[in-house]
């Protein structure tokens, strides 16, 4: 059975059984706590908490989800895998233990006749948590299964939460036993190879804390109803009922390492260390398609780095297999064509995330040219320093300025007969987790731990009135400072305040935060910044000025209204050059990050290739005349679907639940949206675009700004022309002739200066041919030159002088100080080498004294250092190799 038909039968019988067909959510919903989704639940999870009323009593769907706890264990073993595809039906207050186990039962023993899977029901097992007897009982009552094929198992087997503090419950766990081949006899609790999970059913019921009751830590409480989640393993399904050995082997992922074999010429199955990176490519093509499908970048942190990680493993394993050549697109392919009938938004999307692919896969290969010479450099000087190991902060170095995976290093480094210093590579490693952790939290909180803001939340969220409003009164509900509660603070303190209400916009979608003030009765605090710190909280960073504020404070809030406005101008002209590039560059030109401040606007995208200077003139050019029609712009609430099917751009911000806001700009913009906007786009007056750079990866950034920001830009660049106008003493539009005309002359007038200087250097020849010393029958010339004498000078000078020495045997060596390096020159005459001394070998007598280093051919050598105290040193070494 095909895995798109297990996933369309799975969704079919939960809808025949009055389950509402919800998509699978985005990877990168907006939960602080995780990187990416990993369970079906988890964009149900405010239906759980009670904090949003489900808009349906059961729902069904298929998950995308990605873990990556493990990366560097994929592929090795044939159970490791980053993206999976989580069945899942739910309960939201509606049938419990008993209905999820009937229909859970029913899908998986009826025939395949009769639209079930089909599985042999005398080989089904059955975990339950070792104090519900319950669940046991339930099983016996309402299906076939006997007494002995359901096991008791503790809290850590059958005990279930999302990882982080949140809805959790008791689980009950689905088994099919592969048979004696795959292990030992005795159930699940003996052997999971052989007997293989593939469904899970998780009796939602209670809120964990910090710790996990699988770790024995506290229950805090029952969620407001009992909800049944529960997640059936769509890949594991789909190999048991493909009759193949494992997720590698399916219709959807084995097509990925036929073509690895192809472009390699090597075979799967033929050797453990080929296989793994088979496997590699496969696991990691599909999770990267998918990831950049739902808007992730590679970048260095967070979700980005993770992404890239994925992505230069495959490059990484397909030169192991012995390919050099880019590979990344054409994997894309093979992935979106298996994935594609579950997922046509990969196909919609190819072009783009084709896109990101290649620059991700050309920047790595540039790394991988740089990175080695790095490393070579690196190895050299382990050797010569006598060493075998090759240092941890090289690895290190490596891998955080160059991105070298540090198998990478170590292969390499064993090429060379070198090992390399795992331990303190580790350390390091380890030590930049910790400070990047410290920092992402920091960044958002000021502070590492956000439960007490999680605590927050259980009050309720703040409700935002500024959309409307730029005014408004308010009540305190939480106060902190320094990161923990308090009760009050008084004039001259810093404060975080959460109000119930509230017309400050928070920082988010690219917008940044309001400033503003709140005034209560003989108290005034200044608003500095506003964060949602955890989805839902407002968390006003204040300052008292004047009297004392705690919670239960009434205030009135005032927004910094021109401020506001000039933010709000700058996100409007977000919108309509985002409109205006996607217009030039097509869909695949999305948006990688914004930035609106007052009066300034920056906008990131993706593209492939070199953003022309011409295509940013008609975009500005677009943007401004559509100005013009000053259209109103208009929000509206409405469903996902409805937004998609009207067209709108829909790549970030994803959010929990089914509503979106949409921000329409008549017909030529239309975006899901949570920011503030101006009222009429003409109230933008002017929009400036002020440059444009590519920021690496295939993405480019353009910079504009706006209103009376761009006017007074305009301006300023104006008064600059007439400034040079004036000063060159052309009008303006001669400019360019006269700056083109005055920095020829320049570059003229240079060049004779040096010829000027070179004259006067090899007129000194004489003089200092006349110094030459007899040393054992051979003439020396070794002086230190005047500081800055550039090095083709000094060859120059060294080549005239050994012309004056003429027949003799001589010897010449110049050294030419400039601050704190020195350059040298060594020539011989004819007599000289024939007596045996070779300029390339007397430099490396002395290169040692002015710490340098150099060579050359028996004539002529060169060299320099960085020791200029060292040339009397350098000119006795040369003595004595003259002599000896
Ligand atoms: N949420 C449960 C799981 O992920 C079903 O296993």
């Amino acid at each position: 059975m095909e895995t798109h038909e297990i996933n369309n039968r799975f969704l079919t019988f939960f809808e025949n059984s009055g389950h509402s067909r919800v998509p699978s959510a985005s990877l990168i919903l907006d939960d602080p706590n995780l990187l990416f989704v990993n369970a079906g639940m988890v964009q149900f999870k405010p239906y759980f908490l009670g904090e949003v009323p489900p808009p349906y009593p059961r729902a069904t769907s298929i998950q995308k989800c990605v873990r990556t706890g493990d990366i560097d264990e994929v592929g090795k073993t044939t159970r490791h895998n980053t993206f999976f595809q989580m069945a899942g039906n739910f309960s939201f207050g509606d049938y419990f233990k008993e209905g999820a186990i009937e229909r859970a039962w029913e899908l998986i023993t009826s025939s395949q006749a009769d639209g079930g899977f089909g599985f042999d029901p005398s080989r089904i097992w059955a975990t339950v948590y070792e104090h519900d007897a319950e669940t046991a009982g339930l099983w016996s009552r309402l299906t076939d299964l006997p007494a002995e094929r359901i096991q008791y198992r503790d809290a850590e087997d059958n005990y279930w939460d999302m990882g982080v503090p949140g809805p959790g419950g008791p689980c009950s766990e689905i088994y099919y036993d592969r048979g004696p081949e795959y292990g030992r006899e005795g159930g699940p609790a003996v052997d999971e190879d052989r007997y293989l999970e593939i469904w899970n059913l998780v009796f939602m019921q209670e809120i964990r804390g910090e710790v996990s009751p699988k770790q024995g830590g506290p229950v805090l409480g029952e969620l407001p109803k009992k909800n049944i989640d529960t997640g059936m393993g769509v890949e594991r399904v789909a190999y048991l009922l493909q009759g193949v050995e494992n997720v590698y082997e399916t219709d959807l992922v084995r097509p990925v390492i036929a073509r690895a074999e192809e472009f390699s010429g090597h075979r799967y199955g033929a050797n453990h260390i080929d296989d793994v990176r088979f496997r590699v490519i496969a696991d990691h093509a599909r999770s990267g398609v998918m990831l950049i499908g739902d808007g992730v970048n590679p970048g260095n942190e967070a979700r980005g780095y993770v992404l890239r990680r994925l992505l230069r493993r495959i490059v990484r394993s397909m030169r192991l297999l012995g390919v050099h050549e880019p590979v990344l697109p054409e994997f894309a392919k093979v992935v979106r064509d298996a994935m594609a009938p579950s997922y046509p938004e990969i196909s919609r999307d190819f072009d783009r995330i084709s896109d990101v692919m290649r620059a991700e896969e050309e920047a790595f290969l540039a790394t991988l040219t740089s990175g080695s010479r790095i490393f070579d450099m690196a190895a050299e000087e382990t050797k010569r320093s006598g060493g075998g190991i090759l240092a941890g902060d090289k690895a290190f170095q490596l891998h955080d300025t160059y991105g070298f995976p540090i198998d990478l290093t170590l292969e390499m480094a064993s090429e060379q007969g070198l090992s390399v210093d795992e331990d303190g590579f580790r350390t390091l490693m380890q030590q930049q987790r910790e400070r990047a952790k410290a920092d992402a939290a920091t960044r958002k909180s000021g502070h590492g731990d956000l439960s007490v803001y999680r605590q927050l939340l259980e009050s309720g969220e703040t409700e935002f009135l500024g959309y409307t409003e730029l005014q408004a009164a308010a009540k305190v509900v939480g106060l902190l400072a320094d990161g923990a509660p308090v009760r009050s603070v008084a004039e001259g303190g810093k404060a975080e305040l959460v109000l119930d209400r509230t017309p400050f916009y928070a920082e988010s979608g690219g917008q940044i935060a309001d400033t503003g003030v709140l005034v209560g009765s003989g108290v005034e605090l200044k608003v500095l910044d506003v964060q949602k710190i955890v989805p839902g909280l407002f968390v006003h960073r204040v300052e008292v000025v004047s009297g004392e504020v705690g919670v239960g404070t009434e205030l009135t809030g005032s927004v910094d209204a021109h401020r506001r406005m000039a933010i709000e101008r700058s996100h409007s002209a977000t919108h309509l050059v985002h409109a205006a590039v996607r217009g030039a560059y097509g869909k695949r030109a999305a948006q990688a990050g914004s930035l609106n401040s007052p009066g300034r606007m920056r906008f990131d995208f993706t593209t492939a290739g070199a953003v022309s200077a011409d295509v940013l003139t008609e975009v500005e050019e677009e943007v401004n005349e559509y100005l013009q029609t000053d259209v109103e712009v208009q929000s509206y609430v409405t469903t996902k679907d409805k937004a998609l099917e009207l067209g709108a751009i829909a790549l970030f911000g994803e959010k929990y639940g089914n509503d979106v806001r949409v921000v329409d700009m008549g017909e030529y913009s239309r975006e899901l949206c949570g920011g503030t906007h101006v009222d009429r786009i003409g109230q933008l007056g002017l929009v400036k675009l002020v440059g444009d750079a590519s920021i690496g990866s295939g993405v480019h950034r353009v910079e504009a700004l706006v209103g009376q920001d761009a006017l007074r830009y305009v301006r300023k660049e104006q008064l600059l022309v007439s400034q040079l106008a004036g000063t060159l003493k052309v009008p303006t539009d001669e400019l360019p002739a006269r700056i083109e005309d005055v920095l020829t002359r320049l570059r003229n007038a240079e060049k004779e200066i040096e010829q000027l200087r070179t004259r006067e250097v090899l007129g000194s020849a004489g003089s200092l041919a006349d110094k030459a010393q007899d040393v054992h029958g051979v003439a020396l010339v070794a002086e230190r030159l005047a500081e800055g004498v550039d090095s083709g000078g000094v060859r120059a000078l060294a080549a005239e002088v050994r012309n004056r020495l003429g027949s003799r045997p001589g010897v010449v060596a110049l050294f030419a100080p400039a601050g704190d390096k020195v350059s040298f020159v060594v020539a011989t005459t004819a007599a000289a080498r024939d007596k045996g001394f070779a300029a390339g070998k007397l430099v490396s007598a002395f290169a040692a004294a002015v710490d340098g280093r150099g060579g050359g051919k028996p004539d002529l050598a060169q060299g320099g250092g960085g020791n200029p105290t060292g040339i009397e040193q350098a000119v006795k070494d040369l003595r004595e190799a003259l002599a000896g």
